[in-house]
């Protein structure tokens, strides 16, 4: 198994790292800091989850020393009726990371990261107080997944083809999402340029869930806030769906 290096680790985050070999769930952990006060920019870290949770009560798996489950709790100057632009940007943080490996990413709204089409990262990002907590989980070091999950799933090392750093993904990551959230408030538009670039089934069909009712359109990208545009063309309507509404979008 591959460990993650501690002092590797300590000489990059000092105190802001909380790091577990076992936690249920670093967003849980992360939410009970975030609660009690912790310092901005604390990261939470487990080697193994037991109970990693997804968008919407689905369950995460992440296999030890082949992904990355952290938490980052930030706590963004930022009003909170822009904090759904958060979700968008963590996929575009994780997508920028992906590209400096000449991996070309998109982001699936709201936020899954996906590689030729099959899923590499998984975004939860949840709000305590004035604190967001962004959960993600990112597949690294998995060279062949079960039989269920290999149409669906990839990790950097299946796509680069050999070892990978997990401690210099991490600080990157971190780096990027404090980069990118602190140009939230300013520069949304340049994110959202960027953001958009990489939106996944852009002019494509796609069925879509708002509430329990499924749908079906043309994605039509991202809009100013962050929402979904989705071309209904029986009611000849462009649809804005946002993240607190859908469910998933199918591929
Ligand atoms: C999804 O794809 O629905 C989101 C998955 C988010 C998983 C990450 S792993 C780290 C953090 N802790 C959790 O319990 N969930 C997130």
């Amino acid at each position: 198994m591959n460990s993650y290096q501690r002092e590797v680790l300590i000489a990059q985050f000092g105190s802001r790292l909380c790091f577990h070999e076992e936690l249920g769930s670093t967003n849980d952990e992360a939410l009970q800091l975030a609660r009690r006060g912790c310092e901005d920019g604390t990261i939470v870290l487990a080697e193994r989850q037991t109970a990693g949770r997804g968008r919407r009560g689905t369950e995460w798996f992440s296999g030890e020393g082949n992904s990355i489950a952290f938490s980052l709790i930030l706590r963004p100057e930022l009003n909170p009726a822009l904090w759904s632009r958060l979700s968008l940007v963590a996929g575009l943080a994780v997508a920028r990371i992906l590209e400096r490996r000449q991996i070309a990413a998109e982001i699936k709204w709201p936020n899954d990261v996906l590689v030729q089409g099959k899923k590499i990262c998984g975004i939860l990002v949840e709000a305590e107080k004035d604190a967001v907590v962004f959960g993600i989980g990112l597949n690294t070091g998995q060279t062949d997944f079960p039989a269920a999950l290999s149409q669906t799933a990839t990790s950097i090392h299946a796509l680069v083809g050999g070892a990978v750093n997990r401690e210099e993904i991490l600080g990157e990551l971190v780096a990027e999402l404090n980069q990118l959230v602190g140009k939230v408030q300013g520069s949304f538009s340049e994110l959202l340029i960027m953001i958009r670039e990489r939106c996944y089934r852009t002019g494509q069909r796609i069925d879509y869930l708002a509430g329990d009712i499924p749908r079906e359109g043309v994605c039509e990208g991202i809009g100013e806030g962050g929402e979904l545009l989705v071309r209904d063309e029986e009611q000849g309507v462009i649809q804005r769906v946002i993240a607190a509404e859908i469910i998933r979008v199918r591929s």
